[in-house]
């Protein structure tokens, strides 16, 4: 299953998707997954210290050249090596007997609409590595976006099983909510689940047309607000039950829309 994060900056995009890979492997599945954000902040947030955070593929200047090349674009390179040869291996911690599954991270960096030159030719690379994770890797592939979706290509976004727009419960969060879903749904990304994050009880939404009908609440987390002063880790809270919990509703709330 292929899942994408999106949403405005600051919402718990990061956060959310590090939450979900770690409960997936810990029930025993393997994930890969895929920091495509310029922030590129999903490592710590799995617990990484900044100097064991392997340098972003837009920025390996060498593989650009040697897939891509310079002059004449290659657009359809074999990556198919990519992610292996460039993903670091994230601890799991087990639990309830279970074996956990392998759980790694692939830095990428940010594909934006635009750019030129180099700029050009990663945002080529970039693409055609999401294309490769999204419809030929097996297992879990979890994508923390910058933004939306609209600068994967139409391809990248049908292998894209759903789609986890992130908002605050604040007008302006959930209005950035509803662009990402009516973009990604125009590209036919059509399974949203709304998270709405950080929130106090289960307040009623106002009626924004593009803002995926299935919703799921996560809390506010003391044990993070805490924690978050002092370390970049999001993973193994005092309120882990309630965390699982919001995972368990999340993937619930895929599988049933569609
Ligand atoms: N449910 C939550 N409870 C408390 N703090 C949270 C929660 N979700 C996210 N945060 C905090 O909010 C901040 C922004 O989250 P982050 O995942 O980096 O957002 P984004 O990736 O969307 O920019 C981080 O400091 C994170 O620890
Ligand atoms: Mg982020």
């Amino acid at each position: 299953m292929k899942i994408a994060f999106a949403g405005k900056g600051g919402v718990g995009k990061t956060t959310l998707c590090a939450w979900l890979g770690d409960y997936l492997a810990r029930q025993g599945h393997d994930v890969l997954l895929v920091d495509a954000d310029t922030a590129l902040s999903l490592g710590q947030a799995c617990g990484l210290g900044p100097e064991d955070l392997p340098v972003p593929l837009n920025a390996r200047e060498d593989l650009v050249r040697e897939r891509i090349g310079g002059g004449y674009l290659r657009l359809n390179p074999d990556v198919s090596d990519l992610p292996g040869e460039l993903s670091v291996e994230l601890p799991v911690t087990a639990a309830g007997g279970i074996r956990p599954g392998r759980k790694r991270l692939l830095t990428m960096g940010s594909i934006t609409g635009a750019g030129d030159g180099c700029a050009c030719a990663a945002n080529a690379l970039l693409k055609s590595v999401l294309a490769h994770l999204v419809l030929q890797e097996e297992n879990y592939v979890l994508v923390d976006l910058e933004a939306g979706v609209e600068h994967l290509g139409r391809g990248t976004v049908a292998g894209v099983d759903a789609l986890v727009v992130v908002s605050e419960p604040s007008r302006r969060s959930l209005e950035t909510a509803a662009r990402v879903g009516a973009l990604a749904g125009e590209l036919g990304l059509t399974r949203q689940v709304l998270a709405v994050n950080r929130g106090m009880g289960e307040p009623e939404l106002p009626k924004m047309t593009g803002l995926p009908d299935n919703v799921v609440h996560l809390p506010i987390l003391p044990s993070l607000v805490e924690r978050q002063l002092a370390q970049a880790s999001v993973l193994n809270l005092a309120d882990g039950p309630l965390v699982d919990a919001a995972c368990a509703r999340l993937l619930a709330s895929m599988g049933k829309n569609s």
